[in-house]
């Protein structure tokens, strides 16, 4: 099987996402392309996804900001991507299109596999900075998993307590400022910030002080550009234990792959080994 893969978006940069999916054809001895097309967002998108079609991949995946607009553009939803809104995902089966999200489900899998003791303790407290998109799908996925408490704290207050609408009943969920986030962050196992704050080039910004962390807090920031985030150096100084960003990217990208060869790739040492691209490419 010659597996033809890509990922749209805009801009796309330097994407990890080609090395990561080369990586693993080499892991199951496939041979294949992962092709970056960047299509801009505009009045041309609707041309440019009927290009697209015509190149007959066999997936790809979407990044900002068409993770909401290739849905009309797409045969069937996954389950998850309906809830969620958004699609990293796309498979071609007989020429139909079928969107999935990997997002939250990778991102879950990524903070499991570091902390194996969260796969059976799920009273683990838990607040989810931030309520974008990536916070959305973290969110679901945390509240499949199982977790009873997840809370949620964003500077918009109302984008959070939309998030909160996906409860299915059974999360414990409290809606809370940045401001009282930070003053009661001791409370919480796990910390998870989702926003784009502490980014490349705003390396000095923080989404909020963790100075009245608990020792041995799970502390996770997703931006991975630099891995070393603000607030993950602030966390270390107050023995927090560290979930870096790029672990998301990864598997993510597992479960991507899973779907469109329809194999397990063993990704046993391609953590650390994406650790190492991406701080070589920042
Ligand atoms: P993504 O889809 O990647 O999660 P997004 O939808 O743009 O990105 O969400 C960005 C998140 O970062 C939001 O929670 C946003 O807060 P608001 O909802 O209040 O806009 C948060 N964010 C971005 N810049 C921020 C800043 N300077 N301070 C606080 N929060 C910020």
């Amino acid at each position: 099987m010659t597996l033809k893969l890509g990922l749209i978006g805009y801009p796309l940069g330097h994407s990890a996402s080609p090395w990561i999916h080369e990586n693993f054809m080499k892991k199951i001895a496939e041979t294949g392309t992962y092709e970056k097309f960047t299509i801009e967002p505009g009045p041309d998108f609707g041309e440019r996804i009927a290009t697209l079609k015509s190149a007959n991949l066999d997936g790809f995946n979407v990044t900002v900001p068409h993770k909401e607009t290739i849905i009309p553009y797409l045969d069937e939803l996954s389950e998850d991507a309906k809830n969620m809104g958004a699609v990293n995902t796309v498979a071609q089966v007989n020429g139909k299109w079928i969107g999935y999200n990997t997002d939250g489900s990778g991102y879950v899998r990524s903070l499991e596999n570091a902390y194996p003791e969260l796969t059976t303790d799920k009273e683990q407290k838990i607040i989810i900075l931030g309520a974008g998109g990536a916070a959305r799908g973290i969110y679901y996925a945390l509240m499949k998993a199982g977790y009873h408490t997840i809370d949620l704290a964003n500077r918009t207050v109302s984008t959070a307590k939309e998030i909160a609408t996906l409860n299915d009943g059974k999360v414990h969920t409290r809606i809370k400022t940045l401001e009282e986030a930070e003053a009661t962050i001791g409370e919480y196992d796990v910390i998870i910030q989702t926003t784009s704050v502490g980014m490349e080039p705003n390396v000095q910004a923080s989404i909020i002080s963790l100075k009245h962390l608990k020792e041995k807090t799970i502390v996770s920031d997703i931006v991975y550009k630099p891995l070393d985030t603000k607030f993950l150096t602030e966390a270390k100084t107050y023995n927090g234990r560290i979930h870096y960003g790029h672990a998301m990217l990864l598997y993510q990208a597992l479960y991507a792959f899973e779907i469109w060869s329809g194999k397990e790739v063993p990704i046993e040492n391609m953590d650390e080994a994406l650790k190492a691209y991406v701080q070589r490419s920042n």
